[in-house]
Order: structure tokens, then sequence, then C-alpha cells
């Protein structure tokens, strides 16, 4: 088949190349050009494990282009994939800029019939509104369809060719067959296929995003019931994740949650609410148990030195909203980060792989390093805001050597606190007694 993906972020350029790497043809289309000439040339504009390859090996074969004409791409194709974000706006709801302007330049574009999928989060109704813009602007024939994505920024790949289940609302029979055999090579595990109308699929999204922040937003709450009480975390998570109506997945207490969807989508879909009088719910709590979440471990860090951050020396392991990706997008570290410098320290970052977007998004009011130890030297104390593999075995002894006060801020319980202790370290996690 001949598709059309439009926008090449993360869910974009992913679906793309494994639309191609099944054996479909692609045109990957951006209106960033400079993101475009990048992927022309062989460069990937963010990191995500194992897709440079794929990206390669299909450009190299000639399934996989890019683009910045969409006008040009639309002409030739059947399918054309919405892919562009859909960032919160001033009051909370989704920005559709993006998408409707996409929208028109289809509909101007269009020669014959098309079908348009609309991959990008969105609020109910909004394929609707992408149906009447092209309507207005074309007069050939198309169907809408909304496709959401449920892949996760760092198994990005593995989670689009292997699927829990592929969603997809649309209100004609043979434009499902259509969709069907799209996604019939990474659906041969016999994993679902779930058809039905598109304002329930565009709700499926939201509803699996809000479900999974409210479970984390859940925990950190339980968490700082234990900090106050003196009970701890980990018991209760495996109390929680051991029973069988609910499950171990998504009950690590931290920092909070952040990323480009978790935060967003949740207060869309508390706007979603509020439009209809249902406001003052569940929504509002999960975002507003996160904010809270936030300040109060930059504040449990703060009150350590007892408000007197100034001239302190703060290293920091990890700024990626998770591990396994760059996206620095609503990190909750950068929120501590925020904290620490308004308060006067110094603070020094590495991460593995987030280290550009850091300083484009710092300049030089923080110091990005490219090794992790290099962060320790004579600091003050250690943020772990990211969940990184590498972090997780530390050593103690290089570590006490390069600090200047040993002082441990764990943000993802990385650590037993018994060992950390043992070690000479002050250890300060989620959900547990400070040591
Ligand atoms: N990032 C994720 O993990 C993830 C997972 C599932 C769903 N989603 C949803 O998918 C959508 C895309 O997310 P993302 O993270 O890939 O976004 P992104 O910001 O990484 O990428 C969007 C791209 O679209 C391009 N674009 C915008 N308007 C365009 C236009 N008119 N023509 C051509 N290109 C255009 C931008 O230049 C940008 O490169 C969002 O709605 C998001 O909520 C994201």
């Amino acid at each position: 088949m001949k598709i059309v993906v439009i926008g090449t972020g993360y869910v974009g350029l992913v679906a793309g190349t494994c639309f191609a790497e099944t054996g479909h043809f692609v045109r990957c289309v951006d209106k960033d050009e400079a993101r475009v000439s990048m992927l022309e040339g062989g460069e990937l504009p963010f990191y995500e494990p194992g897709l440079a390859e794929l990206v390669a090996r299909n450009a190299e074969e000639g399934r996989l282009l890019f683009s910045s004409d969409l006008a040009r791409a639309v002409q030739d194709c059947l399918v054309v994939f919405l892919c562009v974000g859909t960032p919160p706006a001033e009051d909370g709801a989704a920005d559709l800029s993006d998408v409707l302007e996409a929208a028109e330049q289809i509909g101007r574009a269009m020669d014959g019939y098309r079908i348009i999928v609309n991959k990008s989060t969105c609020p109910v109704g909004t394929t609707d509104k992408i149906k009447e813009v092209v309507a207005g602007l074309t007069a050939q024939p198309f169907d809408i369809v909304s496709n959401p994505e449920f892949l996760r920024e760092g198994s990005a790949v593995d989670d689009f060719m292997r699927p829990d289940r592929v969603v997809v609302g649309c209100d004609d029979v043979r434009v499902e067959e259509i969709m069907k055999e799209l996604y019939a090579p990474v659906l041969r595990t016999n994993n679902p296929f779930i058809a039905m109308d598109r304002r329930s699929a565009e709700l499926a999204k939201y509803a699996c995003n809000t479900m999974l922040a409210a479970r984390i937003s859940l925990m950190n709450e339980l968490a700082c019931i234990c900090e106050e009480y003196g009970a701890d975390i980990t018991g209760v998570r495996k109390a929680l994740g051991t029973d069988s109506r609910i499950g171990p997945e998504y009950l690590y207490p931290s920092l909070g949650f952040g990323g480009s969807c978790f935060p967003k989508d949740v207060t869309a879909c508390a706007r979603l609410a509020q439009d209809v009088g249902l406001g003052g719910g569940i929504f509002e709590a999960v975002s507003r148990a996160n904010d809270r979440q936030q300040q109060r471990f930059a504040q449990r860090i703060l009150d350590y030195y007892g408000g007197a951050v100034a001239e302190k020396r703060i290293a920091c392991w990890g700024a990626a909203f998770k591990a396994r990706t760059d996206d620095i997008r609503c990190a909750p570290a950068l929120r501590v980060i925020d904290v620490l410098l308004e308060a006067g320290a110094a603070v020094r970052v590495f991460d593995p792989v987030a280290g550009p977007k850091l300083r484009e998004h710092y300049g030089e009011r923080i110091d990005v390093v490219a090794k992790c130890y290099d962060v320790l030297e004579e600091a003050d104390g250690l943020v772990i805001p990211t969940e990184w593999r590498e972090f997780q075995s530390p050593d103690y002894e290089r570590m006490g050597k390069l600090m200047r006060e040993k002082v441990i801020f764990d943000g993802r319980n990385l650590y037993d606190p018994d060992v950390v202790t043992k070690r000479g370290f002050h250890y300060i996690s989620i959900g547990r007694r400070d040591r």
C-alpha cells in the first residue's frame, strides 16, 4: 500500500518506519525542513532504541522516503496518517491547530479517494472536525478513521511491531478491512484488532493514559502517607501488586510522572469532563496530585539543606522523563532543577542521551556533562530523577570520594536503603523513612 505519514516525531517516524519494514511504501512528511534534511541525511532527530537501523534499512531499500512537500505526497497514496503534535493549550484543552492545519493541507491537495487516519491523541469529536475541514476544501471522496497510538517512548519500535491491540474507529466496513490488512503483519500474534466507532476510539486513548496516570498518582499519594506515618511503600506496593485484581504494573512510586503524553492527556480529559459539567472529579485530582508530588520532592531537597542551597553544588543523574528516551518534555527533573536554580544552587547534570536537549533548554544555566561520575565532583548532593539502568548499581566508594557531602535524593527508589546507608550516605527516597 502507498502510505503518507504526516509528522516525523516519536509517533510518526516510528509508525512510518514500521509500516515500511512490513513492506509498504511510505512517505514521511514534516513541515520542519531541517528535520526532513536530517532524516534524508540518515540522522534521527531524537533517540529511540532500534529505530536508526530500521530507518536506514528501509530508506536504503527505497520503501521509506522523507519530504516536506505534503501536497505532493498526498497526491500519490491511499492512506494518510496524521501524527502531528497536540500539545496543551493555555486552558488545558488539546491544541488542535497542527491537526487542523494538516487536515486543511490534505483537503487542498486531494486529487482522488483517500483514507485519512488520525493517530494524534485528540479529544472526542476531533475526527468529525477533520472531516468537516477536508469536506469543505475538496469534492473528492474520502473516509476518516481514528486510530490512536499506544506506543511508549523507549520501547516504541517493539510496541508498534507487537502491539497489545490495535484500536480502529471508523464507520465503513470496507475501510475497516483495509486497516486490518495494513496492520495484519504486526498482529500475527493474534493480539486483537478492536474496531469501534470513531468517538469511542478517540476516548479509548485518553482512557488508557488517564487510567495509568491515576495509578501513579494514587501510588504517589500512598507513598506520601507512608512518609508521614512511618510506613514503607515497598511492602505496601508488593501487597497491592500481588492482588490479582490489581496486578503489579504502574505501581512504582516516584517524584511524579512527566513526558509529552500523561500530563497533557489528563488535563485534556479533565477539560472534556468540565465542558459537560462533570468537572471537579478524578482527572483534576490526578493532575493536582502529580503537581504536588513534584513540588514535594523538590521541597524535601531544600529542607535537607535547611533552605540554604545557594552556593551548593547539586549533581543530577538523569533528566529525561523516563529511561531509554531523550525526551525532556514536562520531565519532572526539569521541575526539580528549576526549583534548585531558583534557590541559587549550581546544578550539574548527566543523562545518557538527553544532554543535547538539556543544553538547548537551559543554555549556560546548568552544566551538562558527558560522563556519569563527572557530575559528582565536589557535589553537595545527588538527585536521581530518571531510572536509567546504569544508575542502578553504583560504585558507592567512588561516589563517596568525589562528593563533598554524601547525600542521595532518589526520585525513583533505585536502591535498598540499608545498602546505601551502610556506605555512609544519607538517603532520601519516596515513601520510605529518610535515612
Ligand atoms: N510521544 C509518544 O510517546 C506518543 C505516544 C502515543 C501517542 N502520542 C500522540 O501522538 C501525537 C504525536 O506525538 P509525537 O510525540 O510524535 O509529537 P512530536 O512533537 O514529536 O512530533 C510532531 C511532528 O509533527 C510535525 N508537524 C506538525 N504539523 C505539521 C504539518 N502540518 N505538516 C507536517 N508536519 C507537521 C512537527 O514538525 C513535528 O515534527 C500527539 O498527539 C501525541 O499525544 C504520542
